[in-house]
């Protein structure tokens, strides 16, 4: 759970329930509420050892506070005990005088409430300069024919000191932009023709099947370096979505789907105990610097709808959210007291505020809560378990359920997306690919194909938790299940968290998942949930979601590379060639994270002049195998062993006698370890 910066699972789990449930932060994040089926049946809290006391104490204290006053009373208290850290951090909050930014450009930790939330108290945006030293933000102008647009699609360069560049795909977004004022409304001249001309419906899959190439399409193709026929295909057949609701006028549209490069979504979002506006807005703009595609805001705390504002006025990349969280906190947290009126009204609100895909749980199903009777960690994900817990207690079905065909009668006139939930995943190794499962697996296919018929874009969650050698069947089942019966459509883009392939890697979770990911995105998984090392740990913080970010960055695009997608290999080519010639500069400058590769390698040798040296401190001068094989190479090529294969050799760059000083600053360096 990392919704908490309490001391024990136990006390996380009574945190969250203070806040009415609603400190529970779903979807894509796993072992949140740790429910039980039993639980659910004892409408009880199942903690396991509790800083409280035992867990009989613990429930005990819980059914008490009846009242959602007295919850909430249970809760500034509880707020008060496990959150000394935040309250010295209260104190000590004035920004720094250099504009609160370290060398590294990484975030300071600044925690506090926003005072004002209609008009917070921004810092100031990390910058792209800072983090990407050698690149610069450039266009590639296309014009969309039909209607005349002249489209500018990002790109980021990467200036190489041989000359040379390499453009690679920019999530980053317009900078410079002040975030009361928002950014620019790329897309407001599209949509308003679509209105003028009272179009029916306005989602990307209407217009792909009439045959039409949005400008949408367009620009996602560029972004690809695909044909923009392509595009529509892929979205036409249900194989692909471009999220992109027409309330959401900032987005550099993007697509999602298995023929396309892997996408990577970040989540965050405040809580009942950390976390406020300008810290969530600071997560946004760092998290579409290194990369994410798309942002989920999982906001439980104060101001759901406010900071769902801030962030979607000021995000470049499609915005996903839970609605069911804040139609609980529509209803004080009190489970029982949801209905689908009030779920509607906040699906409603959240497509006018332009949120481009919604997580539904609609695939809890009441017949299905007893599969999880004997798991290990029965039900994982809050959406989950507050559908659950709903239809156990009005022994009914999920109205999301029941109602789905109304969800997409909305969805359609915004171009919401569906990113079905994935209520009843697995919550450890234990519980992977179980019945409940796959059992919630097959009615997402039931639903993907009500919501094709609506021309609704879709797309499905997944795991979770799953070993290895369980993978291949979960992404062989959805292609399978989610898929028209005909063949016609589908499969539709599968969406998963993970999957963690081991359960004891708390504070590394962000590597044990990003494994699975790697894994699960080879065999087709189009969109990554990234995990930062907070996992199920705490909220986390800007340089967590940094990690989460770089460590799925790895996945994907090692995806990318075992799909063969064309060109997904120039930037590895680029940089093993900096490596050989031992450019360092460019080295650094083409790795994922610029400045830290800088940071470790000037750790043992600092000099300047190093970073033109034929060696490093891994293995020094003589021990070197590139510059070995280069003198190999050289050799050959003056003694007549073969012939042409020069390179890299004119590029060495300076004589073995000029190292000296860098061999004895190194020797010296090893020495003194
Ligand atoms: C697109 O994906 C489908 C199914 O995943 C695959 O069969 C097809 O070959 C792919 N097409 C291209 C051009 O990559
Ligand atoms: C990127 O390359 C430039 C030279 O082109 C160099 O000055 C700069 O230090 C490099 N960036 C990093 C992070 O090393």
């Amino acid at each position: 759970m990392r919704a908490t910066l309490a001391p024990s699972l136990a006390s996380a789990l009574q945190i969250g329930f203070c806040a009415g449930v609603s400190a529970t932060r779903d979807v894509r994040e796993y072992h949140t509420t740790m429910f039980s089926a039993t639980a659910f049946l004892s409408a009880s809290v199942h903690t396991r050892g509790s800083w409280l006391g035992s867990e009989k104490k613990s429930t005990v204290w819980w059914k008490r506070a009846n009242s959602v006053a007295e919850r909430r009373r249970r809760c500034s208290a509880l707020r008060l005990i496990i959150s000394p850290d935040q309250r010295t951090a209260d104190r000590s909050d004035q920004p720094s005088s250099d504009g609160s930014r370290g060398v590294t450009g990484s975030p300071t930790v600044r925690r506090r409430r926003t005072k004002d939330p209609f008009n917070p108290d921004f810092k100031a945006a990390p910058r792209f300069q800072e983090i990407y030293p050698s690149s610069e933000k450039v266009y590639r102008e296309v014009v969309h024919e039909p209607t005349g647009e002249r489209l500018r699609v990002p790109f980021r360069r990467i200036y190489l000191t041989n000359g040379e560049h390499l453009d690679v795909y920019d999530t980053s977004g317009p900078q410079g932009y002040d975030p009361h004022d928002g950014l620019p409304k790329l897309r407001q001249r599209w949509i308003e023709r679509r209105e003028k001309r009272g179009d029916p419906c306005f989602t990307q899959l209407y217009y792909a099947r009439k045959g039409i190439i949005t400008e949408e399409m367009l620009f996602a193709a560029v972004r690809e370096n695909v044909d923009p026929e392509f595009v529509r295909q892929e979205v036409a057949a249900g194989r692909a979505i471009i999220p992109s609701n027409k309330k959401a006028l900032e987005l550099e549209p993007m697509v999602v789907g298995p023929n396309f490069s892997v996408k990577v979504n970040a989540n965050f979002g405040n809580s009942a105990v950390a976390s406020n506006i300008e810290d969530e807005v600071e997560k946004l703009q760092w998290s579409v610097l290194w990369g994410a595609d798309t942002v989920m805001d999982l906001s439980t705390g104060e101001h759901i709808p406010l900071v769902r504002n801030w962030i979607l006025r000021n995000s470049p990349v499609p915005v996903g959210t839970v609605p069911i969280y804040e139609a609980l906190d529509k209803v004080g947290g009190v489970v029982e007291d949801l209905n689908w009126e009030v779920f509607r009204d906040t699906v409603i609100e959240q497509a006018e505020a332009g949120v481009s895909y919604f997580t539904i749980h609609a695939g809890v199903r009441l017949a299905y809560i007893p599969l999880t009777a004997r798991r290990l960690t029965g039900i994982v994900s809050r959406g989950g378990s507050i559908h659950a817990k709903w239809c156990i207690a009005h022994r009914k079905e999920n109205f999301a359920y029941e109602h789905w065909d109304e969800l997409c009668e909305i969805m359609r006139q915004y171009d919401v997306a569906f990113s079905i939930g994935d209520g009843l995943r697995p919550g450890c190794i234990h519980d992977a690919n179980d019945e409940a499962q796959f059992a919630e697996l097959k009615t997402q296919g039931e639903l993907t194909r009500r919501a094709w018929a609506f021309d609704v874009q879709v797309m499905n969650e997944g795991p979770g938790h799953v070993p290895l050698h369980k993978i291949p069947e979960n992404m062989e089942k959805q292609k399978k299940w989610c898929s028209s019966e005909d063949g016609s459509m589908g499969p539709a883009p599968f969406y998963t968290l993970g999957p963690l392939v081991i359960d004891h890697a708390a504070g590394r979770d962000h590597i044990s998942s990003c494994i699975g990911a790697a894994n699960i995105a080879m065999h087709g998984t189009a969109l990554l949930c990234y995990v930062t090392p907070k996992e199920h740990l705490g909220l986390p913080n800007a340089d967590d979601v940094k990690e989460g970010l770089l460590a799925y960055r790895i996945a994907a695009h090692a995806a990318n590379l075992a799909k063969g997608l064309p060109g997904a290999q120039a930037r590895d080519d680029a940089i093993s060639k900096a490596r050989f010639e031992f450019r360092w500069s460019d080295q650094f400058n083409l790795s994922l994270a610029p400045l830290d590769a800088k940071r470790h390698h000037d750790e043992a040798l600092p000099a300047e002049a190093a970073k033109s040296a034929p060696f490093c401190s891994m293995c020094s001068y003589d021990f070197c195998s590139m510059r070995i094989t280069q003198d190999i190479r050289k050799f050959a090529a003056e003694n007549g062993y073969g012939t042409g294969i020069t390179t890299g050799m004119d590029a060495l760059p300076i004589h073995p006698h000029e190292c000296e000083s860098f061999v004895q600053a190194e020797n010296e360096h090893t020495k003194s370890l």
